[in-house]
């Protein structure tokens, strides 16, 4: 099947021959755009609630800042930082070996897909690593619907091999980390910086397809779909330019692997979502990939006590082993509880729910104290609902939120992690703690589902 083109930022604004800068004035205007959301964010806020736990403005400025000093729009980056002229496209039509997911409930089938050729903005990459992550067990159990077959895999770093028409962000052998959640730059939620927010990654996430339609994948001449925009249990993969985050290459890249999914997700929820403050108590529950980088994030950020809720004793040493001052069972001891003798009987300042598990939300709710935050991680099955208690939730004012992606900008977050790693500041190796091939990805689920590892990572 023939890949359609996908033309990364659509519409006006969009100059010319490199396909990619963004118009004098369309520039201006958004700048302006943000300036005056600025203005409005500082009113409210100091109209509002001075104990915000959100400092949105603060968020914002830094936006702004961000755009005047780079002086061009979308965030990610429309000029070519390289100063390269964009590359012809080269041949790269091939066979890959890639893991299948064909039904729901069935295992991964590895075998040989035809992968096409990187269209306009798209890149090519040769996959190093690919962890193995909870979500993509979602879509396998059906708890998350994509089309199939498809290649699953979204978390995953490798080395760029070939570019596609207009490609200038990227070059062949830069090390990247895939970003599962593209962004296009330009929408509502773009231009406020919280692009993981993005009106065309949220329209395009459940197709199974690309940003905007196209399929890289197919197998004699029948479609092939992808998940999270990338498949990455697959030799090479074809994606967006703008999920390939470049980093530094003296990275192993099955740890800037697990940065492409659970260390952004867990480390963001509680760096960048919660905001964690140093002194603070923080509950985590689950101890998988996600949760033990959120408790990475919330030591990193100073809290005083963390305690990791895991029903699974190899997760809870792990946890402890990473920062975590506790590690309880949940079924057999009250967290709750825990977390207000650490507090003069006040409950925890956050609690984070990374298991995933249907209730888990209503338990973090009674962890936190009055004024406290919960931040919904993990993903229960469609349709699953989180169930609290209605009267209180105006007397505590208790913040319950999400957090997707760690609300992150990837191309600005993933490097600042890297570097903490490298720094010796945050022990993401200890994530990896077994390896696979390929051809062992379904043993890399057993291994995750039976508590095993803090992290599975398929190595090319
Ligand atoms: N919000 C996002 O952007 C985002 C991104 C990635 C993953 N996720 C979701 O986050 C969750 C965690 O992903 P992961 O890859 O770390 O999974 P994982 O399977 O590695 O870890 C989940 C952990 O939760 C524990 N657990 C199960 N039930 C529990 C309970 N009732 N209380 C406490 N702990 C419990 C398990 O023992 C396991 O250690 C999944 O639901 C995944 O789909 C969300
Ligand atoms: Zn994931
Ligand atoms: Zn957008």
């Amino acid at each position: 099947m023939v890949a359609r083109p996908y033309a990364p930022h659509p519409g006006a604004g969009v100059d010319d021959d490199a396909g990619r800068l963004v118009a004098e004035d369309e520039r201006k205007r958004l700048g302006e755009v943000a300036v005056h959301d600025v203005e409005v964010a500082r009113a409210n806020a100091a109209r509002g609630d001075p104990d915000q736990r959100f400092p949105l403005v603060g968020r914002l400025e830094l936006d702004v800042l961000d755009r005047h000093r780079l002086s061009h729009l979308p965030e990610h980056g429309c000029l070519d930082p390289h100063g390269r002229e964009p590359t012809a496209p080269p041949s790269y039509n091939r066979a890959v070996r890639a893991a299948v997911l064909r039904e729901i409930d069935r295992p991964l089938e590895v075998e040989d897909v035809d992968l096409a050729d990187p269209g306009p903005g798209q890149v090519a990459v040769r996959l190093a690593a690919s962890g193995i992550c909870h979500s993509d067990w979602n879509v396998i159990t059906g708890a998350t619907t994509n089309p199939l077959p498809a290649v699953l895999g979204h978390e995953g770093a490798g080395v760029v091999e070939a570019l596609g028409e207009g490609v200038t962000d990227v070059a062949v052998g830069d090390h990247v980390v895939l970003s599962w959640l593209p962004s296009c730059g330009k929408c509502f939620y773009c231009v406020r910086g919280r692009g993981v927010l993005c009106d065309m990654a949220m329209a395009d996430m459940f197709a199974g397809t690309l940003p905007g339609g196209s399929l890289a994948l197919s197998q004699d001449g029948e479609p092939i779909y992808h998940y999270g925009f990338l498949s990455a249990f697959a030799e090479r993969c074809v994606v967006p330019e703008i999920c390939c985050v470049p980093i530094r290459e003296d990275v192993p890249l099955d740890v800037a692997a697990l940065v492409g999914c659970a260390v952004m997700t867990g480390f963001g929820a509680a760096v960048l979502r919660a905001r964690v403050e140093p002194g603070s108590v923080a509950v985590v529950y689950g101890a998988g990939g996600v949760g033990l980088s959120a408790v990475l994030g919330c030591k990193l950020a100073g809290a005083q006590a963390i305690v990791a809720a895991d029903p699974v004793a190899f997760k809870r040493k792990t946890a402890l082993a990473l920062g975590a001052t506790h590690a309880v069972d949940p079924r057999t001891e009250d967290v709750a509880e825990l977390a207000r003798e650490l507090t003069d009987g006040r409950g925890a300042d956050y609690a984070f729910d990374t298991a995933g598990a249907p209730g888990v939300v209503a338990q973090a709710y009674v962890a936190v104290r009055r004024g406290g935050v919960v931040v919904a991680v993990g993903l229960p099955p469609e349709g699953e609902t989180a169930d609290l208690p209605a009267s209180d939730l105006p007397r505590e004012e208790k913040v319950v939120t999400g957090s997707f992606y760690g609300s992150c900008r990837p191309h600005q977050d993933m490097p600042l992690v890297l570097d903490l790693y490298m720094d010796g500041r945050l022990d993401l190796g200890a994530l990896v703690t077994r390896t696979f091939t390929l051809d062992e990805v379904n043993e890399g689920f057993a291994a995750m589902n039976a508590g095993e590892v803090a992290r599975g990572v398929i190595r090319f």
